[in-house]
């Protein structure tokens, strides 16, 4: 039995949460919750955004399950995300973006892993007003080798152990002559080392581009924070959006599982977000902690509801959509 803390978060995450408990004890995967707040609703309670039992508890168990925490824009708190990545240096963000059969979406047969550095750069909230007046403002984005070269290194094992064909770093070292100078650099080092992986290097421009143009063309993309924020969710709208979209913080130590969705709350309270994501990324969390069997028997489940469309929610079948629930329910009956 693992002990796993959760974090149902807040807009749609306590729904899409509950739904993929469901599936996961359904599935059988020898799970023990320990249910923690974070965000806004232990702002309300605690007066803290990320309590200290928070840490404590995912310090403990190594492996968490997040749902999404609504971040304010401009003003308010900073990302509890970021910081949760911080806290345990999760300096892997990982995020495949797979089609799935009877997902409406421009193209097929994509299978992409974007793997995104977590820690560094524009994302470290280096940043401040250069005057009380505020007339301008300053971000320092830091990139260092050895935050290079971990996260470059992680992409090519992964390619390797996937037994993947080609790794593209993106950059934009024209313009960003050290910072992203560093991590090319770094990179083509790295890949020197990997013969049996084709390594190529793209401008992020030019790579977003080539994604929407003709995506087939890409296996493992691996990139800086903030590029790997926007490149991630181009590349679930490759797929057919943010439904069905996993992602995992992978630390030396300790490893958290959310979906790529935010917390969506046009839609939240309604019972209608698809749960599909967060079941996804619980199923790379089953892999994680050893359950590769019953990992891959929830995402056949998953793909076997969609490619029906029949149980799902509106985003996938908007005509004649069924709940969060429902969905998780068609998906559990389909365990078995
Ligand atoms: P969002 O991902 O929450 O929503 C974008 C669009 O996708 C919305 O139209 C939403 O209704 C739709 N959508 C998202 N998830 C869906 C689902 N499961 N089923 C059906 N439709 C879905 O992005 P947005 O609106 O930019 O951000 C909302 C909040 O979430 C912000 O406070 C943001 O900071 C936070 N956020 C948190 C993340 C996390 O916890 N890791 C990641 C991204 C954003």
């Amino acid at each position: 039995m693992h002990t796993v803390t959760i974090i149902p978060g807040d807009g749609i995450g306590p729904e899409i949460t509950k739904a993929t408990v469901k599936v996961l004890e359904a599935a059988g995967v020898p799970i023990q919750w320990e249910y923690q707040e974070a965000g806004t609703n232990a702002l309300e309670k605690y007066k803290d955004p990320l309590p200290p039992q928070v840490i404590e508890s995912i310090r403990r168990n190594k492996v968490a399950l997040k749902g999404p925490l609504t971040t304010p824009i401009g003003s308010g708190f900073r990302s509890v995300n970021v910081a949760l990545r911080k806290e345990f240096d999760l300096y892997v963000n990982l995020r495949p973006a797979k089609s799935f059969e009877g997902v409406k979406s421009c193209w097929k047969d994509i299978d992409l892993i974007v793997l995104r550095e977590n820690t560094e750069e524009f994302y470290a909230g280096i940043e401040h007003y250069i005057d009380p007046a505020k007339s301008a403002a300053e971000t320092i984005g830091v990139v260092t080798r050895s935050g290079s070269e971990r996260i470059l290194r992680y992409a090519f094992e992964h390619a390797r152990k996937e037994g993947r064909k080609k790794v593209t770093i993106v950059h934009k070292a024209n313009i960003l002559k050290f910072t992203g100078g560093l991590f090319l650099d770094v990179g083509r080092e790295v890949g020197a080392g990997y013969p049996g992986i084709k390594t190529e290097d793209k401008i992020i421009d030019n790579m977003c581009m080539q994604l929407v143009m003709n995506p087939h063309q890409f296996d493992v993309i691996v990139t800086t924070n903030l590029f790997g924020d926007i490149l991630s969710d181009l590349c679930s709208g490759l797929v057919g959006g943010l439904g069905l979209a996993p992602g995992a913080n992978i630390g030396a130590t300790v490893s958290m599982f959310e979906a790529v969705h935010g917390s969506a709350p046009d839609i939240a309270g309604k019972n209608i977000a698809n749960p599909g994501a967060l079941i996804l990324a619980a199923a790379m969390m089953s892999r994680h902690l050893g359950h590769p069997e019953l990992a891959g028997r929830i995402e056949h489940a998953v793909a076997a509801v969609v490619k029906e469309g029949k149980h799902v929610t509106f985003d996938l079948n908007p005509q004649n959509p069924v709940g969060t629930m429902e969905m998780a329910e068609a998906i559990i009956s389909r365990l078995k």
